[in-house]
C-alpha cells in the first residue's frame, strides 16, 4: 500500500498555535507570581508548562523568540512603585530543576563527564522565599537588589535593613575582602506567617497563600516600619568578590558566616551521588521540622574553577541544579459547596471534603475563593478533587479529577444568589469578584462581625468579649452593634446562664475602659469599609475629629496619603447611613474619644521599631509622661504585646507609681523584672516624646 502524504498527521500548526498560548499563559502567570504576588499556577503546573513550551520550541527552532519565557528570567520589577531601579552587577540566574531523581544522577554524570573528575558537590536545601543581592563597599551595606528580571532590580535596602539577621557593617577587611557582592533568600518563617494571615483573616483582608509570596509581598511594602513588624529573616548561600577569600563555595560560606551572615548549618561536602542522594532523602522528611519553608535542594559544584569551566547556558549554570520535592497533593471528594458571610458582607465559597490525610494534617474544607475560581477548575458537588498543600498552609484544590456520575459529564454549578444568612439577593461589583450581602444593617454575621471587630486587640482592646460571647449576647437580643456595648447593665449580663460575678465584672470593667482608646483606633474600630489600622492612623491625623471626618469632601480625603477614591465614598457611604449616625453620636455621648487629644497627636508620630518583639508586657500603676492608653500604644508600635495578668510568660511590668499590690507580689513570685516609666522610654528611646 502505497502512503499518501496527506495521511501523516501534521500538528505543525496546532503546535506554533500552543507555543504561543503556553507564551501567553507563562507570561501572565509570571506577572501575577512575581509583581502581584498572587500566584494562579501552582509550582509543579508552571514547571510542567515551561518544560512544555521548551519541548515544543527545540521542535519549532523558526518560531524562537528571545522574549519567550523560557528565554527570560521571570520579573518582579514593578512599574508602579517607588524603589529605585539598579543593573545587577552579575546577571541573577535561576537554577535548572527537576523533580526527578533520575535526572540528578544524569545531570552529575554530565557534570564529572565535561571536566573529568568526580568534583565535591554542595548540597544545600532550598529555600523558599524570594532572593536578594546585597551589596556592601568596604564592609558596608550599600544596596539590596530584588532580582527583577534577571538583569536589573528593586533598590529595597530600607526594608531589608529591618531584617535583623542582615548585618549593617562587617569586618570584611579582616578576610582580606574590600567589596563583595552576597546573595540568599529572604522568608518570611511559618510561625510569623501564620500569625500575620491571623490578622489579616480578623480584618478580612486576603489572606497570602504561602510564606513566599507574604515574604514577597512584605518586601515591597513602602513603609519599613511595617516591614519591621512582619518578622522576616535570610539565608545567605551565595558569595560573590573580584577576589574570593576562598577556592570553593563551601569556603566562601565559612568566611560569610564568620563575617556574622546567616548561613544554614544544613549544608554538606558531598564526594558521591549515594552521598547526595542520602543528603535529599534525610531532608525530604526533616525539613519540615524547619522554622522556614524550602522546597528543594541545591546541588553546587564545590571547587569555583570547576563552575567557571562548567560556565552557563542562557539563563542558568551548569555547575548547579535544583531537585525540588514533590508537592503533597492527595485526591478526594468534595462532598458540598457552602458559603460563609464576613463581616463586610463577602460571600465565600468553601468547599467541605471527605477528609484527607495531607502532610501529617487531616484536611476536611478549603477555600474556594469566588465565583470565578469556581467556574475556572469546573468545581461541582460530587466531583473527585485533587487538594494540595505544597509549601502552602492553606489546603488548595488544584483540579478536577473526574466528574460525579449523575452529572452525566455535564457542568452546571450555579453559584448562590441570595445570602444564605438573611436571605437577601446577592450583588456583585463589576469591578471585583466577590459577590456581597447588601443587607448591612440585618445580617447577622454582619452585624456580629463589626461587634467582633470593633473589639478587637487593636481597635477597641476590649478584654472578656470573645466570638462566642459577642454571638451570645446577639442571641438574646441584648446587643445588635456596638453602641449597645455601652448600654449593658450589670444585672443584664449576670441574669444569663454562665456569666458569674468576675466574668462580668470583667466585661464592664473592659467596656470602660475602651473609652480611653485614642480616636484613631475608634476610627479604625467603627469598621468602615477599606479603611484598615494605618489607613485610620493617616485620617485621624488629618481629621482630628469625627465630626471633621464628616463633613469633609471626597478631595479633603484622598488628600490622605494612600486615600484614593474607593476609600473616600467608602468614607462617604459610612456617614450617609442614618444607623451609623446614630450609632457615632451614641458612642460619643457615652464618652468614647471621638476626636484627638494634643498628646495623643505627637504620640502619632512616634517612630516605630521592633525592639519589643515577642516581649508579653504588662502595665500597671499610674503615668506620668504619657496616659496607660498610649503606653498600650507604644508597646504595640515597637513590637511587642501587652496584656492584663502576670504570668510566667509575661517578660517584665512597665511599672508606674501605686502598683497593684497583688501583681507586685505575683511579679515576686514568678520572678518578673519591673520596669520603671523612664527606664521603658529609655529602652524605646522616645523619652523626646514627653
Ligand atoms: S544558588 C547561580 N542556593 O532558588 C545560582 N539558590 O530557582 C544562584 N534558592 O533564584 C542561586 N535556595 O532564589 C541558590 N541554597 C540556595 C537556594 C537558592 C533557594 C533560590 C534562589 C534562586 C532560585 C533558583
Amino acid at each position: 500500500m502505497q502512503l499518501d502524504l496527506f495521511d501523516i498527521p501534521d500538528n505543525s500548526a496546532a503546535e506554533k498555535e500552543e507555543i504561543l498560548a503556553l507564551r501567553r499563559e507563562l507570561d501572565k502567570a509570571n506577572y501575577k507570581y512575581y509583581v502581584l504576588s498572587q500566584p494562579t499556577l501552582s509550582d509543579r503546573e508552571f514547571d510542567r508548562k515551561m518544560r512544555r513550551l521548551q519541548d515544543l520550541e527545540a521542535l519549532h527552532p523558526e518560531m524562537a523568540d528571545k522574549n519567550s519565557p523560557t528565554q527570560r528570567v521571570g520579573s518582579d520589577l514593578s512599574q508602579k512603585n517607588g524603589f529605585r531601579q539598579l543593573g545587577h552587577r552579575h546577571p541573577m540566574l535561576s537554577l535548572a530543576n527537576t523533580y526527578s531523581e533520575q535526572e540528578i544522577h544524569d545531570w552529575y554524570e554530565r557534570v564529572c563527564k565535561d571536566i573529568n573528575i568526580n568534583p565535591e558537590i554542595v548540597c544545600e536545601l532550598k529555600y523558599d522565599g524570594l532572593s536578594i543581592s546585597l551589596w556592601y563597599e568596604h564592609g558596608v551595606l550599600t544596596h539590596a537588589l530584588t532580582r527583577g528580571d534577571g538583569t536589573r532590580g528593586d533598590d529595597v535596602i530600607d526594608n531589608v535593613k529591618t531584617i535583623s539577621s542582615i548585618p549593617w557593617k562587617v569586618e570584611s577587611s579582616k578576610f582580606n575582602v574590600q567589596s563583595f557582592e552576597i546573595r540568599g533568600e529572604i522568608l518570611l518563617p511559618w510561625e510569623s506567617f501564620e500569625r500575620l494571615n491571623k490578622e489579616r483573616e480578623e480584618q478580612e483582608e486576603p489572606l497570602f497563600a504561602n510564606p513566599r509570596n507574604a515574604a514577597s509581598g512584605t518586601l515591597k511594602l513602602q513603609d519599613p516600619r511595617i516591614v519591621a513588624k512582619r518578622g522576616l529573616d535570610a539565608y545567605l548561600y551565595y558569595f560573590i568578590a573580584d577576589d574570593e577569600p576562598s577556592d570553593t563555595h563551601f569556603g566562601c560560606l565559612e568566611v560569610a558566616k564568620a563575617m556574622g551572615f546567616k548561613v544554614s548549618d544544613a549544608i554538606r561536602v558531598c564526594h558521591s551521588i549515594d552521598e547526595i542522594m542520602d543528603f535529599i532523602g534525610y531532608w525530604d522528611t526533616e525539613r519540615k521540622n524547619l522554622p522556614v519553608a524550602t522546597d528543594g535542594i541545591v546541588l553546587k559544584v564545590n571547587d569555583l574553577n570547576l563552575q567557571k569551566q562548567l560556565g552557563y547556558t542562557a539563563k542558568t549554570p551548569r555547575w548547579a541544579i535544583a531537585y525540588k520535592f514533590p508537592a503533597e497533593k492527595q485526591l478526594t471528594m468534595l462532598k458540598k459547596i457552602t458559603y460563609q458571610v464576613g463581616r463586610t458582607g463577602v460571600v465565600t465559597p468553601v468547599a467541605n471534603l471527605e477528609p484527607v490525610q495531607l502532610s501529617g494534617t487531616v484536611v476536611q474544607r478549603a477555600t474556594l475563593h469566588n465565583e470565578d475560581f469556581i467556574h475556572q477548575l469546573g468545581i461541582q458537588e460530587g466531583d473527585m478533587v485533587w487538594v494540595e498543600k505544597g509549601g502552602e498552609i492553606i489546603p488548595k484544590i488544584t483540579g478536577v479529577e473526574s466528574r460525579r456520575q449523575e452529572s452525566g459529564g455535564q457542568y452546571a454549578y450555579q453559584f448562590i444568589s441570595h445570602c444564605p444568612e438573611c436571605g437577601a439577593m446577592l450583588v456583585r461589583d463589576p469591578e471585583q469578584v466577590a459577590w456581597r450581602c447588601p443587607n448591612e444593617e440585618g445580617c447577622p454575621p454582619q452585624q456580629k462581625g463589626r461587634i467582633e471587630h470593633f473589639v478587637a486587640r487593636k481597635a477597641m482592646n476590649i478584654d472578656g468579649l470573645g466570638s462566642e460571647t459577642i454571638d451570645f449576647f446577639f442571641e438574646k437580643g441584648l446587643i445588635r452593634n456596638v453602641a449597645d456595648l455601652y448600654d449593658l447593665r450589670y444585672d443584664d449580663i449576670l441574669s444569663l446562664e454562665g456569666f458569674q460575678q468576675k466574668a462580668t465584672q470583667n466585661i464592664l470593667h473592659g467596656i470602660e475602659q475602651s473609652k480611653q482608646v485614642p480616636w484613631s483606633r475608634v476610627l479604625f474600630a467603627l469598621g468602615i469599609r477599606m479603611v484598615g489600622e494605618t489607613t485610620a492612623k493617616k485620617l485621624a491625623r488629618r481629621f482630628t475629629s469625627v465630626d471633621m471626618l464628616r463633613q469633609a469632601t471626597v478631595e479633603q480625603l484622598t488628600e490622605v496619603e494612600d486615600v484614593g477614591i474607593q476609600i473616600a465614598e467608602s468614607i462617604q457611604r459610612y456617614f450617609s447611613k442614618a444607623e451609623n449616625i446614630s450609632i457615632v453620636e451614641r458612642l460619643s455621648a457615652v464618652g468614647v474619644q471621638l476626636e484627638s487629644s494634643d498628646k495623643l497627636q505627637t504620640a502619632q508620630f512616634v517612630e516605630y521599631s521592633n525592639i519589643l518583639a515577642g516581649k508579653v508586657i504588662v502595665i500597671s500603676g499610674t503615668f506620668s509622661h504619657h496616659s496607660r492608653e498610649e503606653y498600650k500604644d507604644l508597646i504595640e508600635q515597637h513590637g511587642g504585646r501587652n496584656t492584663g495578668a502576670v504570668s510566667k510568660n509575661t517578660s517584665f511590668i512597665l511599672a508606674g507609681d501605686n502598683m497593684g499590690p497583688q501583681k507586685l507580689e505575683k511579679a515576686n513570685q514568678l520572678g518578673v523584672q519591673i520596669m520603671s516609666e523612664d527606664e521603658f522610654l529609655e529602652l524605646i528611646d522616645s523619652k523626646d516624646l514627653t
